[in-house]
């Protein structure tokens, strides 16, 4: 295994899924580790990640330096680098500039690291920081034009130091960089996989859990699926699960889970019928920061009656994944931490008093995927887009009413069924109908006709951040506008965004 110390980067999870990504078994774990546990878990490598810190600051975080006295091979990155280098007996100066974004890297010395990867190529850096004196037996294996010291090497101890950022995607040869420690350098084997990553996360939460039990709101998303199919392998009926129906779901949503999820899996699942309740809340109500309150509390309510309903339970099993909590800085990695105190990814209320299980909060949605597959849930379900927790409600510009959501129900239907049909469900990020508060005219055989007006939005992504409106093909717009028109009762007009993110945002409220 190799561990990742982290400094604080907000890409030290990037490093591990590299790491991952080459088949090798990694942990990040806070820089307070002691060195005892270090030897305990008996890495073959350490990797001492960046962070905004500058190491001659007050509270910079650090590792004990006994660190460098275990023989095991060592790679710092950028402040990692840094504390490598102060650590060791060299000085770190400070830049007056920051040196951001793209840099020409010229290589000095192809091996380890660099092999076959020719003599410059660019790489990504973003630091305020240089190394100015390397430390004994330390030599320089690259430069750029403004940093001298780009990357080192104490070939016999194994350190290495790299002030760029392999991790990141800008950076050309940066996997290569981390293969080339991990297998030149460590020696590691290639013995990780989505298989073992399963294994370890089920007999971690029999471990955390016991025979407690565990309570969960069940979506019919990708996320809470994958992580209840992997709660309930460890601790089975423990596992408690909850599905809301708020009356703003698509159609057929609650057959859907039962077909993909349900019918394999011996799933303790509890289905709550709260249309009403959310429907009586909404009455009236056509601001979007309004209604998106009002579902979370009603949610928040049902789902607390609920759980107290199941006597003795003590942990809230979560689909968070690690996007969703990058901005939460708290140590991730390591066996314990898969159980954290509560924190509020979410919003549920910190009276509710339940401990957090969260087994995905290490993983990127394409290896939650993968996750999923291995698990055997089917890849109906693994390659469902992402559909928001507020549902339909914010699909609906102005009031919601029983009729509008079926108007919109039937629509979204026919628009999924041609974008299925057509080949485009898996490449988009997201496709479905909006229903806009707007009436025009129209003639339909014969007649005049004054009635609703539906906005298809299609977008393509990679992490919602950002998002490009989908150039579906002319003809499969107007197959969904013809079919739209002619089947859906109400409805005598379609339009299509085209509007990107920013400075749209993906949904219309
Ligand atoms: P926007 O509209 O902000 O959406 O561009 C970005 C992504 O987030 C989803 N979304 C939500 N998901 N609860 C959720 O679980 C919400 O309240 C919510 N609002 C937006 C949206 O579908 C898109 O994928």
């Amino acid at each position: 295994m190799i561990i990742v110390i982290d400094f604080g980067s907000q890409f030290n999870q990037l490093i591990a899924r590299r790491v991952r990504e080459n088949g090798v078994y990694c942990q990040v774990e806070p820089s307070g580790i002691s060195v005892e546990k270090i030897k305990a878990m008996n890495p073959v490598g350490i990797i001492l990640s960046g962070g905004p810190s500058s190491i001659y600051e007050e509270n910079s975080p650090t590792i004990d330096t006994s660190i460098f006295e275990l023989g095991i091979p060592v790679l710092g990155i950028c402040y990692g680098m840094h504390f490598m280098v102060h650590a060791l007996g060299g000085t770190i100066r400070r830049a007056d500039k920051r040196e951001y974004g793209f840099a020409q890297l010229t290589v000095k010395e192809e091996r380890p690291l660099f092999t076959d990867m020719g003599n410059s190529f660019q790489c990504w850096m973003s630091h305020g920081d240089s190394a100015e004196e390397l430390p004994p037996d330390f030599v320089v294996t690259a430069s750029t034009e403004n940093t001298k010291i780009a990357a080192i090497a104490n070939h016999t101890k194994r350190f290495y130091g790299l002030q760029l950022h392999p991790e990141v995607e800008h950076s050309v040869n940066g996997s290569l960089m981390i293969h080339h420690f991990l297998f030149d350098v460590c020696a590691c084997e290639k013995n990780w996989n989505m298989k073992s990553f399963s294994d370890g996360a089920i007999a971690q939460i029999k471990s955390a859990v016991g025979n407690k039990k565990v309570i969960m709101g069940l979506s019919g998303g990708v996320d809470s699926s994958v992580a209840a199919t992997l709660i309930h392998k460890a601790i089975g009926k423990n596992l408690h699960c909850i599905f809301v129906d708020n009356g703003l779901l698509r159609e057929n949503e609650k057959e859907n889970l039962e077909k993909s999820l349900t019918a394999k899996l011996d799933l303790n699942i509890k289905f709550v019928d709260a249309r009403e309740k959310f429907l009586t809340a909404l009455k009236g109500v056509t601001d979007p920061e309004t209604k998106r309150k009002i579902i979370g509390k009603h949610f928040i309510d049902v789902f607390d009656t609920e759980a107290k309903k199941i006597d003795g339970a003590e942990f809230l099993g979560q689909g968070t994944l690690y996007p969703d909590i990058i901005e939460s800085k708290s140590a991730f990695g390591g066996p314990t931490s898969i159980i954290k105190s509560h924190h509020n990814v979410g919003g549920l209320p910190e009276k509710m008093n339940l401990k957090l299980i969260e087994p995905l909060q290490l993983l990127f949605k394409d290896e939650v995927r993968k996750l999923g597959l291995t698990l055997g849930i089917n890849e109906e379900l693994i390659w469902r887009q992402p559909f928001p927790g507020p549902g339909l409600a914010i699909r609906i510009m102005g009031e919601i009413t029983e009729e509008r959501l079926n108007i919109l129900r039937k629509a979204d239907t026919v628009l999924l069924e041609e974008i299925r049909a057509a080949g485009y469900y898996k490449k988009l990020w997201q496709s479905f109908a909006v229903l806009l508060p707007i009436k025009s005219v129209g003639v339909m055989g014969d007649k005049r006709t004054f009635a609703n007006c539906i906005a298809i939005r299609a977008v393509t992504s990679n992490d919602a951040m950002t998002a490009d409106w989908a150039k579906l093909p002319h003809d499969l717009l107007g197959k969904i506008s013809n079919r739209i028109i002619n089947e859906v009762d109400k409805i005598n007009r379609v339009v299509f965004d085209i509007t990107s993110k920013p400075p749209g945002t993906i949904e219309w409220e």
